[in-house]
């Protein structure tokens, strides 16, 4: 059997990624608790992981204890400020300890500012679709870089503004408001205007500041590439969802078939580019998929799926996916703010994990300027639509009585934390069924 250790750089940072509604706990004041409350899903956030309880230390103590050096945390719009013109001190008090927690354990935190919910006084007026919106995030994101810029230099304004705007107005899986492609370009202008507001504040009161945002990348196949609808369909998708908000960062115009939006002072503004990194899309001609204009995303037959079949284990994805990202941005530094899979009972997730990292190592072997990786999730939580179906955690949540159990998964990202490093004997003994595909003889 072959014997090697692949390596990452010195400083590597090795973490696990939460968002505030999905760990919190009794968030009551947002859009997704309306959207819950109205039964647009089957399941409620509830109490979450408790992390508002307090809950969040021993979960720290599980990362620290396990060698991350690093997580990435969301905090709550709503929470920070419940009422337009009221600001809760204890609230960020709260934040603020918890971002020190983490640093007295070793863990390095990045916050995002928006992952997904709003408050309900900004959802009861369209969400991102309300005029002035970008200067109320700027206001709010000040007070936050205020609150905690002694412990957090690096953050990311928002999470994932792609999926955000597809699933609240168009697809209708998120909370939104008026639905359409008019609607949903409307607020990634907004969100657009949102990071560049969020950007230049952070910088005034934080020089040092690393600033970015998480992009939700899917790397997409014509079904049938010899079948030019497939083709069209395949870059059609690939412009809509991956491209509107890099695109628009790179030149400061959104472009849309709908027409070109300006936003020139969006233009170069990203310290670094954030990666939410899943699974490679096939895309083929669907004329009954009027919603997502006649492409339908699906995984081929064989693909190696998830529980519910949500994510497909398609490693070379990420190496392509970071290619993207380094010819796009030269000298850009990436850090991969997301990658995981759902995994009841823990068969799938160790040769994910192993086979991702060993794509990322290849990235880095190029030299491309990858400085961390964030496992989706430490512990199992709220899956948003999907509700409670599914279970993401190197750790198992039992809802009723809190109690997290360890999965061989948390072992395996120990021991590729403790190293900086993934070895033919962790593929050996945690997801052989790979090894010649990671370390060949
Ligand atoms: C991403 C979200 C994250 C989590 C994972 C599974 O799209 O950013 O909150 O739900 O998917």
């Amino acid at each position: 059997m072959t014997q090697a250790t692949v390596h990452f750089p010195r400083g590597f940072l090795w973490g696990t990624a939460t968002a505030a509604h999905q760990v919190e706990g009794n968030n009551t004041n947002n859009s997704w608790y309306r959207w819950e409350q109205n039964g647009h899903i089957k399941d409620q956030a509830g109490l979450a992981c408790d992390w508002w309880g307090g809950r969040w230390k021993e979960d720290m103590d599980r990362a620290a204890e396990t060698s991350q050096n690093a997580h990435r945390f969301s905090v709550e719009w709503s929470r920070i400020q419940p009422e337009p013109e009221r600001w809760d001190e204890d609230a960020l008090e709260r934040y603020r300890m918890m971002a020190r927690g983490m640093v007295e354990r070793g863990i390095t935190p990045l916050v995002t500012l928006h992952h997904f919910s709003d408050p309900l006084w900004l959802y009861d007026r369209c969400g991102w679709e309300m005029p002035g919106i970008a200067p109320a995030f700027e206001k709010y994101a000040r007070k936050v870089v205020e609150a905690l810029k002694e412990y957090v230099t690096t953050w990311v304004t928002i999470n994932e503004p792609n999926l955000y705007a597809l699933n609240g107005y168009v697809t209708g899986a998120f909370p939104g408001c008026a639905q359409g492609f008019g609607a949903a370009l409307r607020v990634l202008a907004n969100l657009l205007r949102g990071h560049a507001a969020a950007y230049r504040a952070i910088h005034e009161i934080q020089p040092e500041a690393r600033v970015g945002y998480a992009l939700h990348y899917r790397p997409m196949l014509a079904a049938r590439p010899w079948f030019p609808l497939d083709v069209l369909m395949r870059n059609i998708q690939y412009a809509g969802v991956n491209m509107a908000f890099p695109s628009a960062i790179s030149t400061g115009v959104m472009k849309s078939p709908m027409g070109n939006v300006r936003i020139p002072e969006v233009k170069g503004l990203q310290d670094y580019l954030g990666i939410n990194y899943y699974s490679v899309d096939t895309v083929k001609f669907d004329i009954t998929n009027r919603k997502e204009l006649f492409g339908k995303r699906y995984y081929p037959a064989g693909s190696d799926l998830s529980t519910t079949k949500f994510i497909a284990n398609t490693p070379n994805g990420l190496f392509d996916t970071l290619k993207w990202a380094t010819t796009s941005y030269p000298n850009l530094p990436l850090l991969v703010t997301e990658n995981g899979v759902e995994d009841d009972d823990d068969k799938m997730r160790p040769r994910y994990i192993a086979q991702h990292i060993h794509q990322m190592w290849r990235a880095v072997n190029y030299n491309w300027p990858v400085k961390g990786y964030f496992y989706w999730t430490l512990v199992d939580n709220f899956e948003w639509e999907r509700g409670w179906t599914q279970r993401f955690g190197l750790w198992g949540l039992d809802r009723e009585t809190q109690a997290r159990t360890r999965r061989s998964s948390a072992d395996l990202y120990a021991d590729i934390c403790t190293e900086n490093g993934l070895s033919s004997e962790m593929v050996a003994k945690y997801c052989p069924e790979v090894l010649q595909k990671i370390f060949p003889d």
